[in-house]
């Protein structure tokens, strides 16, 4: 059990206030990992925030959490563990005094400071906790992307930070990691010596990284326009996912060791720039279209101005290192596409060699496939024979392994786990600054072959799975983008 700790939620009014970090400490109160006298302290921006602020972030979690989690009486008990104050972050005034006052009467050691706010201000934020003595040796920092918009304005923000925290006490959270299957995924491969001993470029034919949105701008325009896809999604989820898969085995699961694992493919990633970059690499922006039976309008009628901003991405990667030498790693992300869903497909080579006759049906070649969402499940793609069939016949069959079925009434929550091992100090699933700067130096000179004109995004119809060359890309490897219904089908073997 943790000890008791102080929670600041700077921008604790905020969206992601409401509809992620108090439903999150509700269900951490409620499962019983807040330890008696913890106290979460949300700054708002003036009084009458302050005044309203229970009832609006009761009304946010019902909202939020699922029906069967709100409990009105275990709201109301940890309802108690909130203090509300309201602080001014750029201006250093009694307000910020009334916050020490808060914290140094408490008698909690460990303190977390939560930068729920833009990173224009987390460095002005870190100067005031500094001024008005805050940071004690057991406090940490967390941080949210986007943690710049290119390697140099990452740089600014990460040493803005380090003048005031030291590396250890700096938690750049990336909501994935806490996703309880991308956990599973290094209990899958470093735990099962079965996986581990296929796990290179001898056994496996390619990997694919997906996650693909079914939502929109969400009312977040100047920030999505200024960033796009590849810096909201790649840069961060989609490479952190990729070094989960690809990293090579910690001696031990240590922060630090983890860690340098994964530092290392980032910087084993092939660089991409130039002539490259058109060939491995596909921009999207969606246009009109329909989802779900209803009609959706295009990224630019949303914007409402004229962008060459990207809401899909698709690369092609490689890592060049002896265990992955030339197995390509096709990432893939978008907004407005047909379905939501989050997965990593591994995809096994072939047979060596066939030893039944055509006639026997077609040779899948295996899969494992780990499904981060909409449910949690890894699933593994075999070949069997057709138990309905006299003469013999393979099909693929499906092992399911749904969590769901397992660990009934669980609902992962990524935002408590990672808020949780912030308050414990546990920074294995957080990000180390060095990650974010090799994480930059690969996706910046992307960024800037993508100036060039021919460049521009391809439009692909909302509602759609992406722009067509985005199943170009795959078929001129000859590859598909992974679709279980078509494998089982043996739609997949069509050309
Ligand atoms: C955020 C991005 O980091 O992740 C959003 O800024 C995106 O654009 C979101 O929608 C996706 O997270 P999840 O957990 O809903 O897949």
């Amino acid at each position: 059990m943790l000890e008791a700790f102080d929670f600041v939620i700077f921008g604790g009014a905020g969206d992601l206030a409401l509809r992620k970090l108090i439903p999150g400490l509700y269900r951490a109160h409620r499962e019983g990992s807040l330890a008696a006298g913890s106290r979460i302290i949300p700054t708002c921006r003036n009084t009458q925030m302050v005044a309203e602020y229970k009832d609006k972030v009761r009304d946010a979690a019902e909202k939020h959490l699922n029906s069967d989690e709100f409990d009105a009486a275990a709201w109301d008990a940890f309802s108690k563990c909130l203090f509300p104050v309201f602080v001014d972050i750029g201006t250093k005034d009694e307000h910020w005094d009334a916050l020490a006052q808060l914290l140094n009467s408490g008698g909690n050691s460990q303190r977390v400071f939560y930068l729920s706010t833009p990173p224009s201000v987390f460095s002005i934020c870190c100067k005031h906790l500094h001024e008005t003595g805050l940071i004690t040796a057991t406090s940490r920092v967390v941080v949210e992307k986007p943690l710049g918009y290119d390697a140099k304005t990452a740089e600014e923000i990460n040493s803005q930070i380090a003048e005031y925290f030291s590396e250890d006490a700096i938690f750049r959270i990336d909501h994935y990691l806490g996703k309880e299957t991308v956990q599973n995924l290094l209990a899958l491969r470093f735990a099962n010596g079965m996986f581990e001993h296929l796990w290179d470029a001898k056994s496996i034919d390619h990997v694919q990284i997906s996650i693909s949105e079914t939502v929109g701008l969400e009312g977040r325009a100047s920030f999505y326009d200024g960033a796009g896809a590849l810096r909201d999604m790649v840069q961060n989820h989609i490479l952190q996912l990729l070094c989960l898969v690809a990293m090579e085995s910690p001696n031990k699961m240590t922060a630090d060791r983890i860690r340098a694992e994964k530092l290392k493919v980032l910087e084993s990633l092939r660089p991409l720039n130039g002539n490259t970059v058109k060939y491995n690499t596909v921009r999207g922006q969606y246009v009109a279209g329909e989802m779900g039976g209803k009609a959706v309008p295009g990224y630019l009628d949303e914007l409402g101005q004229a962008s060459n901003t990207e809401t899909f991405v698709a690369i092609r990667a490689y890592i060049d290192n002896s265990r992955w030498a030339n197995v390509p790693f096709y990432l893939r992300t978008g907004k407005r596409m047909k379905q939501r869903f989050a997965e990593i497909v591994i995809q096994y080579k072939d047979v060596a060699h066939r030893v039944y006759p055509e006639s026997a049906g077609m040779a899948t070649p295996n899969r494992l496939i780990i499904r981060l969402q909409p449910e949690e499940s890894i699933k593994i793609i075999m070949v069997s024979k057709d138990l309905e069939k006299h003469e013999t016949h393979l099909r693929p069959v499906v092992l399911n392994l749904n969590f769901a079925d397992t660990y009934k009434d669980f609902y992962s929550d990524a935002y408590k786990r990672l808020m949780l091992d912030a308050a414990a100090g546990d920074a294995s699933l957080f990000i180390h600054r060095a990650e974010v700067d090799a994480a930059w130096a690969w996706i910046d000179p992307i960024i800037e072959a993508w100036q060039r004109p021919e460049n521009k995004p391809h439009g692909y119809m909302a509602g759609s799975w992406g722009p067509q060359a985005s199943a170009q890309l795959m078929a001129s490897d000859r590859r598909r983008w992974f679709s279980i219904d078509e494998v089982l089908s043996g739609a997949d073997q069509e050309w």
